[in-house]
């Protein structure tokens, strides 16, 4: 019973590249008690450490809009999860193949309460172009070019899109119109967020 109690809580924040997910996890946290993981930024930072095994691996992917496998994405949530030494995380970006899904499954799902998912919908048109203003505004992303983002848009619809689709089936979904400025956005998220509190 102890440990049901201390189970963390989780809510995955999906979305195609551009759709707003860390915009909005930003506004989440400075309104509600929850930490902000994203999957992309622990890898970019993993990246960045000159002894990482990892970085050449993580470079290439990102460049070519893959998804890097779990056993690394999903240790660096796991690692920052454990070193936060809080108990509710917003998981940004996380999982967006079948091998996440599996990954978290078999190692972590068990240990944590899955609260929702909150799906940030956008149509991909404008998801690319928030992208490639970001990359035009000096982002520093090696993926926020044109090359990248036809790749990681590919990914989003043969990979992600199922995973959602998955969720959906099991009715964790809150699907919000990301399409609107930021602000309006995040009037929905936070009517869907008062429900996990
Ligand atoms: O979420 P974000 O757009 O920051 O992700 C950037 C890139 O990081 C993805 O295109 C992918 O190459 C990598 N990534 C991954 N696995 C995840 C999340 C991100 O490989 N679960
Ligand atoms: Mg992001």
């Amino acid at each position: 019973m102890m440990s049901k109690v201390m189970r963390p809580k989780v809510i995955f924040v999906l979305g195609a590249p551009g759709a707003g997910k860390g915009t909005q996890c930003s506004k989440i946290v400075s309104d509600f008690n929850y930490v902000h993981l994203s999957a992309g930024d622990l890898l970019r930072e993993e990246r960045t450490k000159p002894n990482s095994q990892y970085g050449k691996l993580i470079d290439t992917y990102l460049k070519e809009g893959k998804i890097v496998p779990v056993a690394i994405s999903c240790g660096l949530l796991k690692n920052a999860m454990f070193e936060s030494h809080k108990e509710r995380f917003l998981i940004d970006g996380f999982p967006r193949n079948q091998d996440n899904v599996d990954g978290w499954t078999k190692d972590v799902a068990d240990h944590v309460d899955l609260q929702c998912v909150l799906f940030f919908d956008c149509p991909l048109e404008e998801c690319v172009n928030r992208c490639l203003k970001r990359g035009a505004e000096g982002s520093g992303r090696s993926d926020d070019n044109e090359e990248s983002l036809r790749k990681r848009i590919e990914t989003y619809l043969s990979q992600t899109s199922p995973i959602i689709q998955h969720y959906n089936m099991l009715k964790l979904v809150h699907t919000i119109d990301a399409s609107k400025d930021p602000d309006k956005v995040y009037e929905d998220v936070k009517k869907v967020m008062s429900k996990y509190i």
